[in-house]
């Protein structure tokens, strides 16, 4: 089976021609990679900017229209061509997202036919097993298994995003178990965190691991290029 490769560029880069150079540079490599299928979320507004390749929203809004200023909706995204979003990131989560804000975005995403990463970790020292079940169970409260089955989950524990500290794989390995015994034995579950090209390997090559979610690393072509190349 393929791996999952996702790009999160999070707030970057700052200009639209940056975003073109990134993009064209990604692009010309990801031809040569059978083994891999990425998602690119870049920032909202260059969404349009990104043809040719598979895309990803970083964020959506919970409602489809109407008075919500500043919000972009599932079916704008879906309208536009994006196939995947994801929801739930620590980085929205420290925002104040509380999990039934999640599990109403998750439902609005579902209903507009976008496929969800749901991502779920634990702070530095928090009880891993609670708040991965705690993030799941409320997260997917009232949603079918079919759609459930659908979905992505992707672990990354907070005190490993952006902090060059990743989470080993043992420990990943044990933290997906945690997260297959809430009824997601069918699900892809991901790893994320400080990924970077000398470790990635490590992950791909296990089994229970379908992929990776990419934040810095992401935003240099050819570091990303070698992590999609490292399966
Ligand atoms: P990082 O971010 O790879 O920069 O640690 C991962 C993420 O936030 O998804």
């Amino acid at each position: 089976m393929k791996k999952i490769i996702i790009a999160n560029w999070k707030l970057n880069p700052t200009t639209w021609e940056e975003a073109e150079n990134l993009f064209e540079a990604v692009k010309r490599g990801l031809g040569h990679f059978e083994n891999s299928e990425v998602i690119i979320c870049p920032p909202f507004v260059y969404l349009p900017l990104l043809k040719g390749v598979t895309l990803g929203a970083q964020n959506v809004f919970s409602e489809t229209k109407g008075a919500f200023t500043g919000e972009i909706s599932p079916a704008m995204l879906s309208d536009l061509g994006v196939e995947y979003v994801l929801i739930g990131h620590s980085e929205r989560r420290k925002m104040g997202e509380s999990n039934e804000l999640i599990n109403q975005k998750i439902k609005a995403s579902l209903q507009a036919g976008l496929k969800v990463v749901l991502c779920v970790g634990e702070k530095e020292g928090e009880d891993k097993k609670a708040v991965l079940d705690k993030q799941i169970q409320e997260g997917l409260v009232g949603i079918s298994p079919e759609d459930v089955a659908n979905m992505m989950i992707a672990y990354e524990p907070v005190w490993a995003i952006g902090t060059g500290k990743n989470c080993g794989v043992k420990e990943t390995l044990e933290a997906l178990e945690i997260i297959r015994n809430n009824n997601l034995e069918k699900n892809i579950l991901l790893y994320g965190g400080s990924v970077k090209v000398d470790n990635a390997g490590e992950y791909l090559k296990e089994e229970a691991i379908g992929g990776l979610l990419v934040g810095g690393a992401s935003l240099k072509a050819e570091e990303f290029l070698a992590i999609v190349g490292a399966f």
